[in-house]
Formats: C-alpha cells, structure tokens, sequence
C-alpha cells in the first residue's frame, strides 16, 4: 500500500465518516478478521485463482535478476552471443508475464471486492429493514449511513492491501532472501544489514502515522458532521443572524482538519525519503563490497547485477509489511462496526409459533398496557382501552402526554413493557409483523415523503394501484386540488424531504397514500394539525363515509377534529384520565371541557 495522506491511509476513503463509530482502533482480532473473510468464501474459486497469480508474479520477480546473472555469466563473459538473444527474451517474457499475472491479479480481486460489497450491502440493508423502530430511534442516521457505505470497504481493502500484502509481499521477500543466501551468502548477509534499519525506520514511522491517519479521518469526520448540521440549519442561522459564530465554530473545526493533515503529510515527508535514501545505500553497498569481490575473483559481474536487481526490489515488501498492522487493524475496527450492525437483533420479534392474518374485523383492546421506550422512564401507565370494530375513537391530551406512544404499540412498532394489545382478541404478538401491517394505514405525524413523483408517493403502499385509484385516493384526502394546479400534476417530483410542498399539502398526500391502501384500522396522528380548517372539515366527511366499517385512531389538539368520534380517551401524564362522547366529557366538566373552552373562547376572541 501507499503512504497517501489526507482522507487515504490504513483507513482508505471510508475514514470518512466512520471516526463516529465506537470500535476500539488499537488492536487487531482475529475473530473479526475471519468472521469478515467468510463473506469471501463463496467466491472460494476466484481466490484461489487470484492467490495462483500471486505466487506467479512473485516468482516471476524472483527469475528475473537471476536471468540477469545468467546473461552477465554465461552469455556476456562467455562471448555467447546468441544465447545472450535467447536469455534477453526470457527475461523480457517473465517480466511481462509477471506484470501480467499481478494485472489480473489486482483485477480478479477487485472482482471479488465488488461482489462482496454488494452482498454486504444487500444484507445490511436487508437487515436495517427488518430492525425495529427504537434501533433507528437510538441511532444517528449519519452512523448507519457510515456502515453500510464506509465500513463495508474495509473487506475490500483487506483483499487488497491485506491479503496481497501479506501473502505475495512474504513471499517475494523470503524467496528474495532464500535465492541471495544461495546465490552469495557473505554479500547477502551484507547487504541484510540494512534490513534492522529499515525495520527500525518503519515501525517509528507505523507508530507515528497510525496516530496521524486516524486524527486525519476523525477530522475530516467532524468537518463533514459540522458541515452536515449547518446545512441543514442554514435557515435559522440566518433567521438569528449567526453567521460569524458558526464560521468561527466551523473555522477551529477546519483548521484542526488542516494541521493534522499537515502533520500527516510531514511524516511522509520525512519517511519517503529516508526509505529512498536506505535502498540507495544499500545499492551502494552491494556495488562497493561486490566489487570488491568481483576484482578478487570471489563473486561474478553477474552476481553484482542480480545483486542490484534484488535489492532495488527488496524494500518494497518490507515497507509494505509494516504496514499490513495499520491495514488489519484498521479493518478489525470497520469490520466489527459492521458485524456489531449485523449482530443487533430487532427489539419486536413475532412469538414462536406466531401466524398471519388474512382478514381481520378492527376490534382494539389495550389491557393493563405499560410502555417505557427506555429502562429510564415509563411512558405509559396502565393503560385501558377498547374500541369495537368500526368505531372511530380518539386520543387527546397535552403534548407529550404519550398520545403517539399509543398509537405505535397499537402500529406495533414496539411491544408493550406490561400488559397486551389484542386485536381482534389476538395477542399482537402471535400474529406475524408483515402480515398485520398489512391491514394497517398510517398518517404518521411528521408528514414523510419519499423522492420521486406525487403518484409514487401515493401508491406507495400499493405499487399496483392505478392511476384511476390514486386520483380517487386523492380527492378523498381532497389532495387533488392542489395537485391538479401545479404544472406537471401528480408528476410533480417531491424534493429531498418534501420541501417544495407545504407541510398541509405534504398531510394531504399522507392521507391519500394511507386511504388508497384500503386499511382495516386507520391511524391518523395530528393528519391534519397543519391543514386550513375547512379543507379539514372536507376530509373529515369524506373519510366518514369512507370509514364507515373500519376502525380509526384519530389523535389531534383541535377538538372540532374529533367532536363526533365514537368515543374520545383523554391522556394525560401516560395514563387514561377521562373517556367518553364528546357530550358526556364537556359535562364532566374536567381536563376535556377545560381543553375545549380555552380553544373555543380563543376562537371567540379571534372573531371579535
Ligand atoms: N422514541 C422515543 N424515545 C424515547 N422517548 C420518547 C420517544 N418518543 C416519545 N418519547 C417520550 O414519550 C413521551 C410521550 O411522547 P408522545 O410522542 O407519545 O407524546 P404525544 O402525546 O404524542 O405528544 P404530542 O402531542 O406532542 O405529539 C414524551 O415524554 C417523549 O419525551
Ligand atoms: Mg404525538
């Protein structure tokens, strides 16, 4: 490998963003390494193959000074002119052939590199489907995105550098010292001198450049994350005129970034040289002492020149071989990053035994139901209720009561800490995820959209839907006046986030996209908190008759939203604190009424 600096090094470009990782970068373990080079395994064939090819470029190495004695020797000294044609093009032969092999070499290995990645990449994705909500909760994005992109790179580089290295590298350098041992044991022995310098120059070198490479990555990993939250913010940074403070902030980071990686490239600096500088003097050495011998007819010209040949090709092994513990080490970090990913087991698992449901009625029950997201807090606190199939219920209470904490268990996206939701009289739990999701429709209350058109969005949940049932989906939702006055209409591409929408149109689309999927049990957590009030009242009655049959959870702050619900629960503090009609609540004359009079008195007063 190279001596590269910035963003290279033992970590190769996937140093970027993994520096957020927490695996340990100080040693190497053999487990991690095996455990990675089983994703190699059933490429088993190409490796041999590429292993094959290793061993004939080294050889191919080791052949060709020798042919260079040969030529020196027998051909030159001897007067043979014609054998000197013949050994002129075996040595050009087995070079070629070896640059060859190492071409293919570095090819084939590649090959596997890419399959491999793309195995990985598939499995981890796979794996971050199947992971429960509170893994992605308790996880920065920025982290996740780094496994799956960065580290996974770390497998290539192990069959890269790693592998080349230390395979191809030892055996270029035994067989190196082996044929010069044979061919001159005193001027071999000579010339091995350099070898503890070298040795020693390198490993102060390792020691150094290990500590630089990963600041270098850690940096460049705090100017990417910096940069990252900036953008982001970029609009209330200007709304609070903050631009001086956050350069300042983002200068110290930038230049922490550039000092490290000018201490990184001193380093180089000093080391490149000092290697250039030992192989010239072993060069020199080899050119004083044979020739010495030479003129007391104790070795050959040709022995002199193989001599050279070997040497100039001596150092490269070594230096690469100090480096193969940077190289492991740095793959023993990725890589147990990415197995760490692989090894984290959803939090909800269907039961043993756990089967799937063709068709469900909607009836809901939560029974003694206690929630905590964390060991720290509970969330919810015996919680108690029961809606008939059909009925459309809904929750209300202050925020951060744990409205939406009810709707996910009831959404299955965590299981319950205590008690059980049964639906239909069912545990959820002896009922298979897929399988109940898909009888679920969810207006979640952060509006997300993905990239791509506003039809896509729409039939999300049914990919097969025609354009016939995304356009009813979206005049029930009454999305489609809107949709209708922008210029490419329901082709309008949605943009990272959904930004070129407002957040009411992003709801609409929201609702279309759970409507369309024809749900038995209808969640909708504040679906319409940022929609005008008479484009609500217009859902409202269309997804009334929609609904009719079908179970909803209706969760908002507006209480004209939820006045004709079946039954309205009011939570307060994680538990249930009052429930009923919205008649018999205003009589209870309690949290419900206090609610409702302070919005209907400031309604008032906005009139007046
Ligand atoms: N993913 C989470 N991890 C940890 N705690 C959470 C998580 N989501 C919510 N909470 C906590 O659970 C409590 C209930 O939150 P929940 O979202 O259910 O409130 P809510 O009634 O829907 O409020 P709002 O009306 O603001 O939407 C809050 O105190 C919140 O801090
Ligand atoms: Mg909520």
């Amino acid at each position: 490998m190279s001596f590269s600096v910035g963003g290279g090094g033992a970590g190769g470009p996937g140093g970027v963003l993994s520096s957020f990782g927490t695996g340990s970068d100080a040693r190497i373990s053999g487990r991690v390494l095996l455990r990675l080079m089983q994703f190699v395994t059933p490429h088993g064939l190409q490796l041999v193959i590429a292993m094959a090819l290793m061993m004939v470029a080294a050889g191919a190495q080791l052949v060709a000074p020798y042919l260079m004695k040969v030529a020196f020797d027998q051909n030159i000294t001897q007067g043979d002119m014609h054998g000197l044609i013949g050994t002129s093009i075996l040595l050009a032969g087995t070079i070629s052939f070896g640059y060859l092999a190492s071409a293919v070499r570095d090819y084939v290995l590649s090959w596997i590199g890419q399959q491999v990645l793309f195995t990985l990449r598939g499995r981890l994705f796979n794996h971050l489907q199947a992971l429960s909500v509170a893994y992605h909760d308790r996880t920065i994005i920025g982290v996740t995105i780094s496994r799956v992109v960065n580290d996974v790179s770390v497998i290539n580089d192990l069959l890269s550098q790693g592998l080349v290295t230390m395979l191809g590298d030892s055996v270029t350098l035994i067989g190196t010292i082996v044929v010069m041992l044979a061919m001159e044991t005193r001027l071999a022995l000579l010339t091995f001198c350099i070898i503890p310098i070298m040795a020693a120059a390198t490993m102060i070198f390792s020691k150094h450049a290990r500590v630089a490479f990963r600041q270098t990555r850690e940096k460049l990993g705090a100017v990417v994350g910096d940069l990252a939250e900036n953008i982001t913010g970029m609009r209330v940074i200007q709304a609070f005129a903050q631009e001086e403070n956050t350069h300042d902030r983002f200068e110290k980071i930038n230049r922490a970034n550039r000092d490290v990686n000018i201490t990184a490239t001193t380093l180089s600096f000093i080391f490149l040289p000092s290697v250039d500088i030992l192989s010239i003097t072993a060069t020199c050495v080899v050119l004083w002492a044979g020739g010495i011998m030479v003129a007391q007819g104790l070795a050959t010209i040709g022995v002199v020149v193989a001599f050279l040949a070997y040497v100039s090709r001596f150092f490269d092994p070594i230096r690469d071989l100090s480096q193969l513990f940077n190289t492991l080490q740095a793959a023993t970090a990725g890589g147990e990053r990415v197995l760490e990913l692989l090894d984290t087991r959803p939090e909800v698992v269907d039961r043993p035994g756990a089967t799937g449901i063709d068709t469900i009625d909607g009836e809901i029950e939560l029974r003694d139901v206690s929630f905590s997201y964390n060991k720290e807090r509970e969330i919810l606190h015996d919680v108690n209720l029961h809606i008939e199939p059909g009925d459309v219920i809904a929750l209300v209470g202050p925020t951060g009561a744990g409205k939406s904490s009810i709707a996910n268990l009831i959404g299955r996206f965590y299981d319950t800490t205590k008690g059980a939701v049964l639906i239909d009289g069912r545990d959820v739990r002896d009922i298979t995820q897929v399988s109940y999701h898909k009888h679920m429709g969810i207006v979640p209350q952060d509006p997300f959209l993905f990239g791509g058109t506003i039809s896509d969005n729409i039939r999300f949940g049914k990919p097969d839907a025609s354009d016939d049932e995304v356009r009813a989906a979206a005049s029930l939702a009454n999305a489609d006046n809107f949709i209708e006055l922008l210029p490419e209409g329901y082709d309008t591409r949605i943009m990272e986030g959904g930004v070129n929408l407002s957040v009411g149109q992003r709801q609409l689309i929201c609702i279309a996209r759970a409507v369309l999927v024809d749900p038995r049990i209808l969640i909708m957590d504040e679906a319409t908190s940022s929609v005008d009030t008479v484009t609500e009242a217009l859902i409202q009655d269309a997804l009334e008759r929609l609904l009719k049959g079908r179970t909803s959870i209706v969760i908002a702050h507006r209480l004209s939203t939820v006045r004709h619900a079946t039954r309205i629960y009011v939570v307060d503090d994680g538990r249930i604190a009052e429930q009923g009609s919205h008649a018999e609540l205003l009589s209870l004359r309690g949290i419900y009424r206090d609610l409702y009079d302070r919005q209907f008195i400031s309604q008032k007063q906005m009139a007046a």
